[in-house]
């Protein structure tokens, strides 16, 4: 158990200057992309000619690579078939492709209080333009959310229930497997954002969910400027296509194609980064996700354990590492968190992220909006003493 003061021997990491140390911001990106990447790109750069999936013969290879990652991605989100994996720049568009192409004017969608700007945008900006309606389902203080809501709250036109895996600001995960089910079993069409928690916790297409989304650059350790979704059939023929352009098929049409994946990839596509998400994610698959899943809880329950002794720092989220992402979010009624952060970082090396987190929903629904918090995120290869040291760090702020 870690208690407040240098324990012997530790490197308290105290520097001069900047320093990026150590990283503790995974949940805003990956800082390490798998281990295998640098190879398979560099590879590619080398012996490739740059040649365009689907628009000539000579293309073959960079088809072979998104086949590879189609296929790798199928059976990372069990879904049925590789052409149900559609490739995006990342969860931010994918998000938006789905919303934009399934809601219908005079939809009701039901979401949560904790979403990030990434479906709290584009569901706002279709309820000021007059589109749809919104419920937010309230959250409790920590996050967590009762998926019974569903049922009080839903109306004759709802469409649609889209939330997130996992609160980036709080770390909580959400009950996305009864809410879906709750959801499904009303009728209603489901869309579930896995940014903060595909690579670390099990996520699939089942028989109540309709559009997974993800993205690449997090827990997968992609690049950055990949992701997708993955969607069921009967989906995909309810999504109408968002962007259109040229797909290298049916082209004396002037319509998109409606099947699948061109329906929903057009343009041409990023073959460095469908390369490294084939890669990151067949590496996932090599792997246990248990494992990643336990080494968070190890160093997030250490965490939790450690801040509960300093004294003057609040913590957010339920404060079990069971129940969260590997995500802290602490604040100070007498320090900023902005400052905070920044003299983590330059005096102690530590790089974590305060303020909103483009989340100012799920800081309302604990109570920190607008100051927002400092949020400590980790990732494999956060160790034990890394904690102990950012805990030593923000112990000696806080008492200074
Ligand atoms: C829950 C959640 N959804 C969506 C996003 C947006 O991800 P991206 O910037 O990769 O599109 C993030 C990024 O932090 C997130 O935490």
């Amino acid at each position: 158990m870690w208690n407040s003061g240098n324990p012997e021997g530790l490197d308290t990491g105290k520097v001069e200057g900047h320093s990026p140390g150590l990283y503790m911001n995974y949940a805003s990106t990956s800082p390490r992309q798998s281990a295998g990447l640098t190879q398979a790109l560099i590879h590619y750069l080398e012996q490739n000619q740059h040649m365009n999936a689907g628009r000539n013969f000579e293309g073959l290879e960079d088809g072979r690579i998104q086949f590879r990652a189609r296929r790798a991605l199928a059976r990372f989100f069990g879904a049925p078939g590789t052409s149900q994996v559609i490739f995006t720049s990342g969860i931010t568009l994918s998000l938006n492709m789905v919303l934009c192409g399934l809601l219908k004017p005079g939809d009701h969608v039901l979401t949560t209080h904790v979403e990030h700007h990434a479906v709290s945008r584009p569901l706002s900006r279709l309820q000021r333009q007059g589109i749809i309606e919104v419920d937010l389902l309230p959250c409790a203080r920590d996050g967590s959310f009762d998926p019974a809501l569903i049922r009080t709250h839903v109306r004759s036109n709802t469409r649609l229930l889209v939330m997130t895996h996992g609160s980036n600001v709080l770390g909580t995960i959400l009950p996305v497997s009864e809410s879906v089910a709750q959801a499904k079993a009303l009728g209603l069409f489901t869309l579930v954002d896995t940014a903060q928690t595909a690579g670390s916790l099990v996520i699939t297409l089942d028989e109540h969910t309709d559009v997974l989304a993800f993205t690449g650059h997090k827990g997968l350790r992609a690049l950055q400027g990949t992701g997708g979704f993955v969607l069921s059939k009967e989906a995909a023929r309810q999504i109408e296509p968002w962007i259109s352009g040229g797909t290298g098929s049916v082209s004396e049409s002037f319509e998109q194609p409606q099947f699948l994946p061109d329906k929903f990839e057009s343009g041409t596509p990023n073959t460095l980064g469908i390369l490294s998400l084939g890669v990151a994610v067949e590496e996932l698959l090599g792997q246990d996700l248990a494992h990643i899943r336990e080494q968070e809880l190890q160093v997030t329950a250490r965490f939790l354990e450690g801040v509960k002794h300093i004294r003057g720092l609040k913590v957010h989220g339920t404060g079990k590492a069971e129940l969260s992402t590997p995500v802290v979010s602490v604040s100070s009624p007498a320090h900023d968190s902005g400052v905070l952060a920044r003299k983590l970082y330059e005096e102690y090396g530590i790089l974590t992220r305060c303020g909103l987190h483009c989340a100012p929903l799920a800081h309302q629904c604990a109570g920190t909006f607008p100051a927002g918090t400092l949020r400590f995120s980790f990732g494999p290869e956060t160790s034990c003493q890394d904690i102990d040291r950012a805990l030593y760090a923000l112990d000696s702020l806080l008492r200074s």
